[in-house]
């Protein structure tokens, strides 16, 4: 079986690194294209080195831009790369630009080349159409011929949309592979001690959604409750580009001097990081399922979230919204109380085996034509 594997941004990276493990296993051809939607070293390189990614075999160089421009710029590198590997499965990952643009690609090359679209973490909704995911979840879902669900929530999501139940398959979270795989590598390298914290004694956030940190008004909320949290413990924070970008632009650097400011983390880091947090504060999807994977107390800064998983079966909960520095505040008060209690048990098909079921599910439903 030839099977087409995208990757774009940071978020999509631990997502493809089992699968691509997984088809080469099962003795699968596995092509990878990078669509260079996220670029540097820390954003992307870093990640390839230490999950043991294949160098990609097509690497489309996009970068940034704004959305119109980044989502067309890769449709039109893409669509000559897929016409040229014409394989039986295109696989993408999650809800970022590179997610819906390769799929939208594929789907209106279907009758020339009868690729069939496989969507890696479909299901989920937020039920926000101002989020950029939302629209690219939602697009992707609906272009795609099989969809596997992380969690069991997400068919649900499906069904309502008119997606009939046969494309649906529930495969379990992919992320919680590279998670349990990395674990014992996170927790042998002396991170913690390299960057002077002690294990439960500090509280690590990350920010980088558009609602949090394009609005000097927003932004500036978040950091006064992140300094708010500092006055007990540690705060610290990798920033992602980003978000130190907006900070430079609305003059906000000042709000930094309570928090222990890094540059954005490698995967292992970061895992270790998360690990050995009292509690983690963030925007950020993954990070909610990895809290809650391993036991560590979660409080979301958004919204609403795609994944109620990690609510109502894990360590996660959300900060009221709109978001103040005395609801951060409280509400990461009541979280940290409320997880030294009793560590709930991981969600179903978050065991480390997703990407083999997913290799499964590539199998049975194999595309019967393909010329
Ligand atoms: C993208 C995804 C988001 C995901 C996030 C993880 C979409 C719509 N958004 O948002 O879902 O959670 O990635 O990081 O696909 N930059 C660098 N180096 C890089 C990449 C980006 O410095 O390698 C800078 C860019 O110049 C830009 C900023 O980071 O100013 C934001 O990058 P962009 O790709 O536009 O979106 P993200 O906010 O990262």
């Amino acid at each position: 079986m030839k099977v087409l594997v995208v990757a774009g941004a940071r978020p999509n990276f631990m997502k493809v690194a089992p699968i691509l493990r997984a088809l080469e296993t099962a003795g699968h051809e596995a092509i990878l294209v990078h669509t260079g939607q996220h670029y540097d070293t820390a954003m992307s390189d870093t990640f390839f080195k230490e999950l043991g990614i294949k160098t990609p075999d097509y690497h489309l160089g996009v970068g940034t831009a704004s959305h119109a421009v980044q989502t067309a710029r890769i449709m039109e590198a893409f669509e000559p790369v897929f016409t040229k590997v014409h394989p039986q499965w295109l696989v993408v990952v999650g809800d970022v630009n590179s997610t819906v643009a390769t799929a939208l690609v594929a789907s209106k090359l279907r009758t020339e080349t009868h690729g069939h679209i496989a969507h890696v973490e479909a299901g989920l909704r937020s039920n926000d159409w101002r989020m950029p995911e939302e629209i690219n979840r939602v697009l992707t879902d609906r272009l795609a011929d099989l969809l596997l669900t992380p969690s069991e929530d997400a068919a649900p999501n499906l069904t309502a949309e008119g997606i009939p139940a046969s494309k649906i398959v529930f495969v379990g979270n992919v992320m919680i592979d590279t998670l349990m795989l990395q674990l014992p590598v996170a927790r042998a390298a002396n991170t913690l001690e390299r960057l002077g914290l002690r294990r439960r004694h500090y509280v690590a956030a990350t920010l980088h959604r558009p609602s949090n940190v394009d609005d000097p008004i927003a932004l500036a909320a978040v950091l006064e409750g992140l300094a708010l949290v500092a006055d007990s413990l540690p705060v610290v924070l990798p920033l992602h580009p980003r978000t130190l970008k907006n900070i430079e632009r609305f003059h906000l650097g000042p709000m930094l001097t309570p928090l222990t400011i890094l540059e954005p983390l490698g995967y292992t880091e970061m895992l270790a990081l998360t690990d050995g947090a009292q509690c983690v504060l963030t925007d950020s999807g993954g990070i909610q399922e990895e809290t809650t994977a391993l036991g560590v107390p979660c409080v979301t800064l958004r919204e609403q979230t795609e994944r109620p998983v990690t609510i109502t079966q894990g360590t996660n909960r959300m900060a009221p919204w709109p978001l103040t520095p005395r609801g951060i505040l409280d509400t990461y008060l009541d979280s940290v109380a409320a997880v030294a209690q009793a560590t709930p048990p991981r969600p179903a098909g978050w065991d480390g085996h997703a990407s083999e079921r997913i290799v499964k599910a590539l199998e049975d439903k194999r595309p019967l034509k393909h010329y």
